[in-house]
C-alpha cells in the first residue's frame, strides 16, 4: 500500500511538472524576443547572442557604441527616432547613458515601426567609431507583433531591438500610436500603456547624445517627471554611483548602495514600466507564476 501511495504521489508530481512545463512553453511561444533570464543580471540580453554576463566596462562600452551606431544609422536612413525612458534621463543629466543602466530605450512613431518592419527587418548595420578604432555590427530585428498596437498579453511590448551580436546587449525600440482616436484623439500609447500627447513629443528637439546628433521629445522634462518623479532630477547618489558636479559625470561610488529590488530603498530611478503597470492577461500571469516556481 505504501508503494502504491508513493507511486501515486510520484505520478502526481510528474503530471504537475509536465503541466507546468507545457504552460510555460506555450506562454513563451507567444513571446517574440527571448532573454536568458528575467532578472537584472540576465534579463537584458538577447538569448541568441548571449554567452555570459559582461563586466561593467564591457557593458558601458557596448551600450555607448550601440546607441551611437543607432543614431548614425537612423540619421543616415532618415528614420525618425528619439531617446526615451532611462536613456532620456541619462541625456538630461549629461547627454550620456546612465552608467548603471542595463539596456537603452528609444521610441518611434507607430508608422515608423511599419516602415522598419517592411524595409529593415533582420538587417545588419556596420559601424565604425569616430576614432576609427572600433568596428561593430548590429542587428535590427522587428517583432511581428509590432503590427498590433494594443498591449495584448503583455509579452510583446517591445516592438523592435537593435542588438550587439557580440554579446546580446540591446536597445529596446518601442512605438507609440494613437490607438483610441475616437475617445482619446491626439493621445499616443506605447504597448506598456505610457500615454503621450502629440504636443509632448513633437516637434522633436535637436540635441546630441553620446556625441551624436539625436532627438528628444518636446516636453522631455514633464515626461521624465511623470515617469521617474522630480527626485530623479535631483538625487545625486544612485546605484553605486555619485554625481560629480565638476566633471558632470556619474562616478563609481562603492559607498552608495545598489538597489534593493525587493524593498523601497533606491527605487527612485527604477523605470516604472516593468513594475507598477499590471501586465494583466491570464496567460502572462500564468507564465509569471510558473516562472517563480523554477
Ligand atoms: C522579422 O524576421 C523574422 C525572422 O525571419 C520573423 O520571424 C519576423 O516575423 C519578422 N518581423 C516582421 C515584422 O515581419
Ligand atoms: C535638426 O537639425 C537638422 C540639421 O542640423 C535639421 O535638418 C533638422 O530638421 C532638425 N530637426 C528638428 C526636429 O529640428
Amino acid at each position: 500500500m505504501w508503494l502504491g501511495l508513493s507511486l501515486l504521489a510520484l505520478l502526481m508530481v510528474v503530471v504537475t511538472v509536465e503541466t507546468v512545463a507545457v504552460y510555460k512553453r506555450s506562454a513563451e511561444d507567444l513571446k517574440y524576443f527571448h532573454e536568458p533570464g528575467n532578472g537584472d543580471l540576465t534579463g537584458h540580453y538577447d538569448i541568441r547572442y548571449f554567452a555570459e554576463v559582461v563586466d561593467y566596462d564591457t557593458r558601458l562600452d557596448t551600450l555607448k557604441h550601440m546607441v551611437r551606431a543607432w543614431l548614425q544609422t537612423t540619421n543616415r536612413e532618415g528614420i525618425e527616432t528619439w531617446i526615451a525612458h532611462g536613456t532620456l534621463l541619462g541625456w538630461w543629466w549629461n547627454g550620456e547613458i546612465l552608467p548603471w543602466d542595463w539596456d537603452l530605450d528609444v521610441q518611434v512613431h507607430g508608422d515608423t515601426l511599419k516602415l522598419l518592419g517592411d524595409n529593415y527587418n533582420m538587417t545588419t548595420h556596420s559601424y565604425t567609431s569616430s576614432d576609427g578604432k572600433i568596428s561593430r555590427e548590429y542587428l535590427l530585428d522587428i517583432n511581428p507583433y509590432s503590427a498590433e498596437r494594443v498591449r495584448g498579453n503583455g509579452m510583446n511590448i517591445i516592438d523592435a531591438r537593435w542588438v550587439d551580436m557580440r554579446n546580446g546587449l540591446y536597445i529596446d525600440i518601442t512605438g507609440i500610436s494613437e490607438t483610441d482616436p475616437k475617445d482619446k484623439p491626439g493621445t499616443l500609447f506605447c504597448k506598456n500603456l505610457h500615454a503621450y500627447q502629440y504636443e509632448d513629443i513633437w516637434p522633436l528637439i535637436n540635441t546630441t547624445f553620446e556625441g551624436e546628433p539625436a532627438l528628444i521629445p518636446q516636453n522631455y522634462e514633464a515626461i521624465l517627471i511623470e515617469e521617474y518623479h522630480t527626485k530623479a532630477l535631483v538625487a545625486t547618489e544612485y546605484e553605486g554611483h555619485r554625481w560629480n558636479p565638476k566633471t558632470k559625470a556619474w562616478d563609481v561610488a562603492p559607498d552608495v548602495p545598489t538597489a534593493d529590488h525587493g524593498g523601497q530603498k533606491n527605487k527612485l530611478r527604477e523605470p516604472m514600466k516593468y513594475e507598477t503597470v499590471d501586465p494583466g492577461g491570464i496567460i502572462y500571469n500564468l507564465f509569471r507564476l510558473v516562472y517563480w516556481w523554477d
